[in-house]
């Protein structure tokens, strides 16, 4: 199959696909013979772009949290919902009482709205179970989506989220979250493992205990840090390489150094910071200086971003943070790509997979500059077009 493209003002391009991978990518004028006689898809001056990632969801949980939506209008801190048994330890309770299938049900529609918007690859994590049976169910249910719906699904293990009600940290960490990490990757169920640095969580001690049974079964480390305060989660993160750290609003500059040596990527995720009200903005401008590679990310869950839109993370990116619009589209492919440890897809180049999005627009920056808007006209998906 070819699809020739092009934004208004560029030359019409064309990409030749081939057993769901990218065979060639250039300007259509100088498409190799052997291609011209292939079946032609024709995208009429459509702007095609790799297939968007949501490199950091929490879609599996059960329940929602719109009281606390409500508390923090009469002013209550996110801080102060969690510290007096709300936030994370209420979705919990809802998630343990939730089976496969009811879990399956309440993500499916958060899932679909995320595809409905050109995202190809979603990234889901456990951490609503805190519990050995529930963490596993989550992430059955985070692997079964990946069979239900045209999509590449990725786990990460968060059984460090929160402290369940009535535990001590350590305790849980020796008792329940290291032993679940080893079942659930028995299971082949874990990708990558996360955990949540943070006074209302687990300090930098407790995370790398967990960090260094993810290094003994060879799994790539990520890390919610510096999201409400500044306690060494980044620099942390970044001794054990890993693939990114997410929010970072209480990042310094000495961390973007850590992380540009470290290869890791940050990743912002401005739906948390837009529901939180946060005011302290993540770095960019270090992150830019010293080369740190910047996602993009829903952050999609009960509490602090119950955001089903990578559209309007992109816009928020922009208008919060002053990404530009080309580092939001970057954010939401190939560093989004890099945030997951995936080398095969998040750029059009020969041997990619040919996952790719195809826009009623015609330059980039209209991707990131409407909200609430949705010009996707296509997906494709291995080389399939799914609508
Ligand atoms: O990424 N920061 C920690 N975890 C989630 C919040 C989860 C929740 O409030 O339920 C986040 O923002
Ligand atoms: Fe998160």
């Amino acid at each position: 199959m070819v699809a020739g493209t092009a934004g208004a003002h560029q030359p019409r391009g064309a990409v030749a696909l081939r057993a769901g991978r990218i065979a060639w990518v250039g300007p259509e004028s100088e498409l190799p013979s052997d291609y011209r006689a292939w079946p032609r898809h024709d995208l009429e001056g459509r702007l095609l772009t790799p297939a968007f990632l949501d490199c950091h969801t929490h879609i599996v949980h059960g329940g929602h949290r719109a009281r606390e939506f409500e508390m923090r209008l009469e002013g209550a801190s996110y801080e102060e919902i969690a510290r007096a048994g709300g936030g994370i330890v209420s979705t919990v309770a809802a998630t343990r009482a939730a089976d496969e299938a009811a879990l399956i049900a309440q993500a499916l529609p958060r899932l679909d709205a995320l595809l409905a918007e050109g995202v190809s690859c979603v990234e889901v994590k456990s951490g609503y179970g805190l519990d050995i049976d529930t963490e596993l169910r989550m992430l059955r249910v985070a692997r079964r989506l990946g069979t239900l719906r045209p999509v590449r699904i990725c786990t990460s293990f968060l059984g460090a989220h929160a402290v369940p009600a009535g535990a001590m940290a350590d305790d849980y960490i020796d008792t329940v979250c290291i032993p679940a990490l080893r079942a659930a990757h028995a299971e082949g169920l874990v990708d990558a493992v996360d955990g949540f640095c943070e006074g209302i969580a687990f300090d930098t001690r407790q995370i790398a205990r967990v960090f260094d049974v993810a290094c003994e079964l060879g799994l790539p480390v990520k890390l919610h840090a510096e999201q409400l305060s500044h306690i060494g989660g980044t620099a942390l993160a970044a001794r054990y390489g890993a693939l990114s750290v997410d929010h970072v609003e209480y990042a310094s500059e000495a961390d973007a150094k850590l992380l540009a040596a470290s290869g890791s990527v940050a990743v912002l995720l401005p739906g948390a910071f837009y529901a939180i009200r946060e005011t302290q903005l993540p770095p960019v401008a270090a992150f830019r200086a010293h080369g740190v590679p910047m996602a993009l990310a829903t952050d999609c869950n009960p509490g602090s971003s119950p955001l089903t839109s990578l559209l309007l993370a992109m816009n928020m990116g922009c208008t919060l943070f002053r990404l530009t619009p080309e580092e939001a589209l970057r954010g939401v492919t190939a560093h989004a790509a890099r945030a997951l440890g995936l080398r095969d897809t998040g750029i059009i180049a020969p041997g990619m997979r040919a996952d790719l999005s195809v826009w009623n627009v015609e330059t980039p920056a209209e991707l990131a500059y409407r909200f609430g808007f949705n010009p996707l006209h296509q997906r494709i998906f291995g080389g399939v077009t799914c609508n």
